[in-house]
């Protein structure tokens, strides 16, 4: 799959889907180059925050030399045990591209690692390759639709959005405070 979905996503699309207001705190894990972290930067205005996690410490490196002196904070970590990050702190934990490419046991600890990390009524977002023929992209048995993932997140699905050609984002509510 190629990497990044920088230029193939309609990020206003996803900002202005997501309803982020300033002063918010949004996660994005699995954050790659961390475009999208800029720009929920920006959204979020200065007097919110944004968090930019990725395992890759290449990119992680790069990230944090271009964002000095901004409201993002860059982690290099691991998306299903972020103990870095305190409990119920989010308001958006945003994951583009990742879900698919996590070994089938780990979902589960990163739902659980995003209910911990999630507000009351805060979201979840997942933006995934759709399950169907494209000219790129993992193995289809990799995949998840929209119905996979609204089985699999025991949270409340609020709505599945197309932000791409290839992509959907399917965004779910929280409702557990434990
Ligand atoms: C396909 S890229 C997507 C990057 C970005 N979210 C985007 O939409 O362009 C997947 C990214 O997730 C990171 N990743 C995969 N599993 C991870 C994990 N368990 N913890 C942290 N980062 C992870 C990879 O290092 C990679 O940068």
């Amino acid at each position: 799959m190629r990497k990044f979905t920088e230029g193939l996503v309609d990020p206003q699309l996803i900002v202005s889907s997501l309803n982020i207001k300033q002063g918010q705190t949004i996660i994005d894990a699995g954050c790659g180059t961390g475009y999208m972290a800029k720009i929920f930067s920006q959204a979020v205005s200065a007097s919110g925050k944004v968090y930019a996690v990725d395992r890759d410490s290449y990119f992680i490196g790069k990230l944090a030399d271009e964002i000095k002196g901004t409201n993002i904070e860059v982690i290099r970590g691991d998306i299903t045990k972020l103990d870095q990050l305190p409990d119920h702190s989010a308001d958006h934990l945003y994951v583009s591209t990742v879900i698919h490419s996590l070994p089938r046991n780990t979902l589960a600890d990163f739902i659980q690692e995003a209910k911990r990390l999630l507000k009351f009524d805060a979201q979840l977002t997942i933006v995934e390759i759709e399950k169907k023929e494209t000219p790129f992209g993992p193995a289809m048995e990799n995949r998840y639709s929209p119905e996979d993932l609204i089985q699999r997140v025991s949270m409340v699905p609020m709505k599945t959005v197309k932000v791409g050609e290839y992509f959907y984002m399917q965004v779910f509510q929280n409702t557990s405070e434990s």
